[in-house]
C-alpha cells in the first residue's frame, strides 16, 4: 500500500476520517446516518436546497426509522452537517460516497447524466488522498469505462490522487428486519489498496459482514444479478397465476407448500405489477449494456411483457367480474385501497396502483381512493385524495380492489365494509390478504389474484 493509503487506513480505524455523502436520499441519508453514528464527521451533499436546510435543521425526510431515530441527535452533536457545495463536502472529506439517481430517461434506457456530473465536479475536487466509493446503481463496467476516466480529467491518477471502489447498495426501503447497518456489504475496487480500504470502511460502520470481489465491474453484476433475479421470478409467478386462475387451481396455495421445500426454492408472490424505485428500473441498466454487447436479454424482455401485463389483467378480470352481476366499470364506483408499491411504505413510485387507476379512468368507472399512507396522488394529470377511512372509501362502492399489503388491510372488518357498498359487491384481493371463505361468508363476490 502507498504511504497515503496507509494514512487513510489509519485514519478509517481511528475514526478520523472525514466523509462526504453525496446525494441525500433513500441511500445517501441511512448511509450518512451510519458513518456518523459509527464516529465519523460527515458532510452530505444534496443540489435540492430543501434537503440540505432539513437535514441541517434534523430533520428527516426519508422514511427509515434508523435514520429518523438517530439523525436528529447526529446533527445537534455537529457529526452530521449538509451543503448544496459539492467542493464544500468533498475538499475536506478523505471518503467520498457517491449515492446520487440512475434512472431511466424518456427512452427507458440508463440516465448516467447525475453519475457523470458528480465524477466530473469530483475530478477538481480531489485534494489530499481520497477513497471514492460509488453506490449508485449500474450495470458492469459504468465505475471503470464511465466514471473512472471522468475522474481522472483534471490529471488525478489512482494510487496516486484516490482510491476507487463500487459497492452497490442493498438497502430494502421499508424493512423493519434488514436496515443499512446490518445488510452485508460487497465491495470491489479499480485495485486491491482501493478494495481494502472500502472494506475496512464499511466494516466500521457496520455490524454485518463485508465482502469483497475481484472487480468494480463484479460488485456492479452482483447488484444487477439481485434485482433481476428479483424481477424474473416476480414475472415467473405471475404468469403462472394468470394460468392457474384459469385452470382452477389456488396457485398462491402452490407457492407456500412449495416453499416448504427446505433447499432450492425461494417464494415470489403474484400481484397487480411490479413497483418501486428498484426493482422495475434495474433490470435495465444490464438490458442496455447487453445490448451494447450484441446480446439480447429476452429473459428480462419477457418478464417485461408479463409483469406490464398484470394491472390489464387485474382490470380486465374485474370487468368480467361485474358483468356477471350485469354492472359494467362505466358509472361504477371501484375503489382502490393502496396506492404505495409495496406494504406500510408510502413510496408510490412506479406503484402498480397508479397503473389501476390509469386504466379504471380509462373504463370511466368511478374511483375511490384509500391509503393510510399516502396522502394524494396524481395520475395523467389527475389527482386523487386518499379518502379519510376505509369506511368513508367504501360507502356505495361496487367494487373494493386491495392493492397494497398494507397491514391494515390484512385486519379489517369484512362484515362492516361489505354492508356499507351496493348490491353485489365485489372484493378483488391482488395481494391474497383475505381467504374467500371469509369474503364469500359476508356476500361478498372474491376475486384474487392467481386464484380462481
Ligand atoms: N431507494 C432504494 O431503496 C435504493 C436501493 C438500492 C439502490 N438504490 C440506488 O441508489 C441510488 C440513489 O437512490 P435513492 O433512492 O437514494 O435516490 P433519491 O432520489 O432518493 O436520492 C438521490 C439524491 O441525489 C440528489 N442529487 C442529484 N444530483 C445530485 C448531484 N449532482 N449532487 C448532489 N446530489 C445530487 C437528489 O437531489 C436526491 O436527493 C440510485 O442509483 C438507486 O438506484 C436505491
Amino acid at each position: 500500500m502507498s504511504a497515503d493509503a496507509v494514512a487513510l487506513l489509519d485514519k478509517i480505524r481511528s475514526k478520523k476520517a472525514r466523509v462526504c455523502v453525496v446525494g441525500l436520499g433513500y441511500v445517501g441519508v441511512p448511509l450518512a446516518v451510519a458513518s456518523a453514528q459509527a464516529g465519523f464527521g460527515v458532510m452530505g451533499v444534496d443540489v435540492e436546497k430543501e434537503k440540505v436546510s432539513m437535514i441541517n435543521n434534523g430533520v428527516c425526510y426519508v422514511e427509515d426509522a434508523y435514520s429518523e431515530r438517530h439523525l436528529p441527535e447526529l446533527v445537534r452533536a455537529g457529526s452530521i452537517s449538509a451543503t448544496e457545495n459539492l467542493s464544500e463536502g468533498a475538499s475536506s472529506a478523505n471518503i467520498v460516497i457517491v449515492c446520487v439517481p440512475t434512472p431511466l430517461d424518456a427512452e427507458g434506457e440508463p440516465d448516467l447524466s447525475f453519475l457523470k456530473s458528480v465524477a466530473r465536479n469530483l475530478s477538481k475536487n480531489l485534494s489530499g488522498f481520497k477513497l471514492v466509493i460509488v453506490e449508485s446503481t449500474s450495470f458492469p463496467g459504468t465505475t471503470t469505462d464511465i466514471f473512472q476516466p471522468l475522474l481522472e480529467r483534471s490529471g488525478k491518477k489512482p494510487d496516486r490522487d484516490f482510491a476507487l471502489v463500487y459497492s452497490p447498495e442493498r438497502i430494502d426501503y421499508g424493512n423493519a428486519k434488514f436496515g443499512v447497518r446490518n445488510i452485508p456489504k460487497v465491495v470491489g475496487g479499480i485495485n486491491d489498496e482501493s478494495t481494502r480500504l472500502g472494506a475496512e470502511f464499511y466494516k466500521s460502520i457496520l455490524d454485518a459482514p463485508v465482502v469483497t470481489v475481484g472487480s468494480p465491474s463484479v460488485a456492479e453484476a452482483t447488484k444487477m444479478l439481485e434485482n433481476i433475479f428479483r424481477y424474473v421470478n416476480i414475472a415467473l409467478v405471475n404468469e403462472l397465476a394468470v394460468l392457474h386462475e384459469t385452470l382452477g387451481v389456488d396457485f398462491v396455495e402452490a407457492i407456500n407448500a412449495a416453499a416448504t421445500k427446505p433447499f432450492g426454492f425461494m417464494p415470489h408472490y403474484p400481484g397487480p405489477g411490479v413497483g418501486g424505485h428498484c426493482i422495475p428500473k434495474d433490470p435495465f441498466y444490464l438490458v442496455y449494456k447487453a445490448k451494447q454487447a450484441g446480446f439480447p436479454l429476452r429473459l428480462v424482455s419477457a418478464s417485461k411483457a408479463v409483469n406490464k401485463m398484470m394491472p390489464v389483467h387485474t382490470i380486465e378480470r374485474l370487468a368480467l367480474a361485474l358483468k356477471a352481476v350485469n354492472k359494467s366499470l362505466p358509472n361504477t364506483t371501484v375503489v382502490v385501497w393502496g396506492l404505495a408499491y409495496k406494504g406500510e411504505v408510502k413510496d408510490t413510485r412506479r406503484s402498480p396502483s397508479l397503473e389501476l387507476l390509469k386504466l379504471l379512468k380509462q373504463s370511466r368507472a368511478k374511483i375511490r381512493v384509500f391509503d393510510p399512507y399516502v396522502p394524494c396522488v396524481t395520475v395523467g394529470g389527475k389527482e386523487y385524495e386518499s379518502n379519510s377511512s376505509e369506511i368513508e372509501s367504501v360507502r356505495d362502492a361496487d367494487a373494493l380492489i386491495i392493492a397494497t399489503a398494507h397491514n391494515a388491510f390484512r385486519s379489517f372488518d369484512l362484515s362492516k365494509i361489505r354492508s356499507l357498498m351496493r348490491s353485489n359487491p365485489i372484493l378483488f384481493d391482488t395481494r391474497n390478504l383475505r381467504t374467500r371463505s371469509e369474503s364469500e361468508e359476508v356476500g361478498f363476490t372474491y376475486l384474487a389474484t392467481g386464484r380462481p
